[in-house]
Parts: structure tokens; C-alpha cells; sequence
């Protein structure tokens, strides 16, 4: 019997979807010209040994500010031997011994993963940088996650410092979807790392189907996307100014076109793929909590929203309501839930959504 898994599809719409993927990398980054500028001017002090300022780099979810980052990353590592550079997401890499030992590795001194004490590792650090003559350049992604973690606070301090007492060179940058991270910083860290903002602003619709045009001249074969996809696409997601929910919607369209047969994506797939349409930060959801997945589901059967109050009644069985009430914090702060403020009666009632 052919295996399930054999049977061979015909690709007639998709020509290589990986274009479209979040992690691609494209060559050019249309209408962030300036923000990118700002960037490469703050930190080009470091390709001739010289103190790079550090960044702060602020917008919405979407904007561009991980793909920019790279994007410049890769083209610094190019051009300069001396200069190494760690792309750290503190989602995934969040406390000090894990980015310390991470960086240690990265800069070519192999240490274990866990087991040593941290001025251990922070010893080796300092010594491999040294040693190699590294100008370091750092950027911490998500970065609203070390103010998380004591041990993280600590390490931004020690990197606050390293100049001053190792005359180090080194640059960070710290990426994040709150506009308010940088005033939650220790004050005396906040004061010697003094990083310049860069704000990535929402995305227009026109900008947005652009955006969408470019990626698609790789992804697809000619001539299989309808004339109003790309604009419904665009307009969708023109709200929130998100060029991944603009490309995720776009490729979802796609799938469905090419799973019904059809020569080309419709507006149809396109408003179908809005139906499926997962939260924004997949990346996130995967590292939720119990109860914030059940939460969430909670939400999207209930996409008119919810009071804490309901909210606390379907889940109480379950957990606690202390348990639930961090619960629905921590979603909110990670930008996937959001409260309406409404007038009932003479009151207010706040409804707890999810975010489109
Ligand atoms: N100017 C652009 N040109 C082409 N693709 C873009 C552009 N800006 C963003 N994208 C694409 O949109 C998606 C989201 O961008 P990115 O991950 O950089 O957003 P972000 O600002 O880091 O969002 P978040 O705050 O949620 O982390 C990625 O697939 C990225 O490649
Ligand atoms: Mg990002």
C-alpha cells in the first residue's frame, strides 16, 4: 500500500513558501531605510575600535524590529573580523549564567551549559574578550524578559560596567515591544548605558501591501494571486500596522487555495484564512503557561470577550483565583490580551479580549 505520506501534491501556487516565513531574512527591508541608518550610525563607531551607542529599539509587534536587527547584524559581521555579534532572544535565553555561557561559547571558549558558579562563567567571559580582542555588540530581543529575572538585572549591571572596570568596548541593544523599558531599568544602569530610541512605527496599508508584493515575488509562480488579495491582506492587518499578520494571512490564503485546487488565491481563501487566524506571537503561545492556554482558549470561543469575573467562574474548577488573576497579567503584558473598557450603567465593566 503507498504510504500515507507519499502522495505526491502538485505545488501550483506556492513556489517556495519559505519566503514568507517569519526567521527569512529578505535583502531589502522597504520603508525602513531611515530606522536602519540610525541603527548602523550608532553602532559603526565599533568597526574602528571606538564606543558604539547603545540602542533602544521600540514599536509594536510586526514592525520589523527583529528582521532589521538581523539583517544588520549579518551585514556588521561581514564587514568587521573584530567585532562578534550575539543576537540573544530573551524569551528563549533569559537568565545570566544561560546568556553569559551562551556568549562564552559564541566567542569561542567552550563552557558548560549549567554547573559553574556565575563569576565563573562572568571570569571566562571577561577573559575570552579580552584575550581575542572581541568588540562585542549584543542585542537582546524580547528584552522586557531580563527585568524578569534577578539574575538577568544583575547581569545588565554587570554589562552596564564593563567598560569601566575591564575597559571593555562593547554594544547593546535591546529590543522590545514596550515603549517603557528603558525607564524600568536600575537607575544606575539606565544612567551608564544611556541607550539612543529608535521607534519602529505601525505600518501604513499601502506600505503594507508592498511589503506583501516583494515577498510574494519569490514565493509564488506568476500570475496566481487575484488583484484584490494582496490589498485585503494588507488592509487586514493596516489596524494593528503588523507586517507578520499581513504575510501570515497571505500564506495561510495560499495553503487553502492550493488544497482546494484552485489556480489561483481568491479573495475567498483569503477571508477563510482570517477564520483560522492563530494570535499573532506563535512563538509566545508556545511558551504559555497551563493556565493562560486554557485562558486563551476560553477567549477565542468567546471572541466578544470576557470579565476577569466570567473568566474566574468557567476556569475556577481548575485553578485558584490568584493563580488565574497572574495568569491573565502576564497574557496582557505579553501583548496577546487586551481589556475594553465599557459604561454599564452608571459604572464601567472591563471585557478581557484577545488580540487580533
Ligand atoms: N520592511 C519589511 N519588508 C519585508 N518584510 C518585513 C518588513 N518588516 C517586517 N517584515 C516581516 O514581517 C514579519 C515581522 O517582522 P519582525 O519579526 O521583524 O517584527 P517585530 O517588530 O520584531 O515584531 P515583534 O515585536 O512582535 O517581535 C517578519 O516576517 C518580517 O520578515
Ligand atoms: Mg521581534
Amino acid at each position: 500500500m503507498v504510504n500515507l505520506f507519499e502522495k505526491k501534491e502538485i505545488n501550483s501556487i506556492l513556489k517556495d513558501e519559505r519566503f514568507l516565513y517569519p526567521e527569512y531574512i529578505p535583502e531589502k527591508l522597504s520603508f525602513r531605510e531611515s530606522e536602519i541608518d540610525e541603527i548602523v550610525f550608532c553602532l559603526k563607531p565599533a568597526t574602528v575600535g571606538k564606543k558604539p551607542t547603545n540602542l533602544f529599539v521600540c514599536g509594536v509587534p510586526g514592525t520589523g524590529k527583529t528582521v532589521s536587527s538581523k539583517f544588520i547584524l549579518n551585514e556588521l559581521t561581514e564587514f568587521s573580523d573584530r567585532i562578534n555579534c550575539m543576537y540573544i532572544n530573551c524569551f528563549e535565553t533569559n537568565s545570566k549564567y544561560s546568556i553569559l555561557a551562551k556568549a562564552t561559547n559564541h566567542f569561542g571558549y567552550a563552557v558548560p551549559i549549567r554547573g559553574m558558579s556565575s563569576d565563573e562563567i562572568f571570569e571566562r567571559f571577561v577573559a575570552v574578550i579580552k584575550s581575542k580582542k572581541i568588540i562585542p555588540i549584543f542585542v537582546f530581543d524580547e528584552a522586557e524578559q531580563l527585568l524578569k529575572d534577578e539574575s538577568s538585572k544583575e547581569l545588565l549591571y554587570d554589562l552596564s560596567r564593563l567598560n569601566e572596570k575591564f575597559g571593555i568596548i562593547a554594544g547593546l541593544v535591546f529590543i522590545s515591544n514596550d515603549n517603557m523599558f528603558v525607564s524600568l531599568l536600575d537607575d544606575r544602569v539606565r544612567s551608564s548605558l544611556n541607550p539612543s530610541k529608535i521607534l519602529f512605527e505601525k505600518y501604513t496599508s499601502l506600505e503594507l501591501k508592498e511589503i506583501l508584493k516583494e515577498r510574494s515575488k519569490f514565493a509564488f509562480f506568476d500570475n496566481v494571486i487575484d488583484d484584490e488579495v494582496i490589498p485585503l491582506c494588507a488592509a487586514h492587518a493596516s489596524k494593528t500596522g503588523d507586517a507578520r499578520l499581513a504575510i501570515g494571512v497571505l500564506l495561510k490564503a495560499a495553503r487553502l487555495a492550493e488544497k482546494e485546487n484552485s489556480k489561483k488565491i481568491l479573495i475567498k481563501h483569503v477571508r477563510a484564512s482570517f477564520l483560522e487566524e492563530k494570535p499573532q506571537k506563535i512563538e509566545i503561545i508556545e511558551n504559555l503557561s497551563n493556565q493562560e492556554k486554557l485562558i486563551i482558549d476560553l477567549l477565542k470561543k468567546n471572541k466578544t470577550g470576557l470579565t476577569s469575573g466570567e473568566i474566574y467562574e468557567k476556569l475556577s474548577n481548575d485553578f485558584a483565583e490568584r493563580t488565574l488573576r497572574t495568569a491573565l497579567s502576564n497574557l496582557n503584558e505579553k501583548n496577546i490580551i487586551f481589556a475594553e473598557k465599557l459604561q454599564k450603567g452608571k459604572g464601567f465593566t472591563r471585557l478581557i479580549k484577545i488580540k487580533q
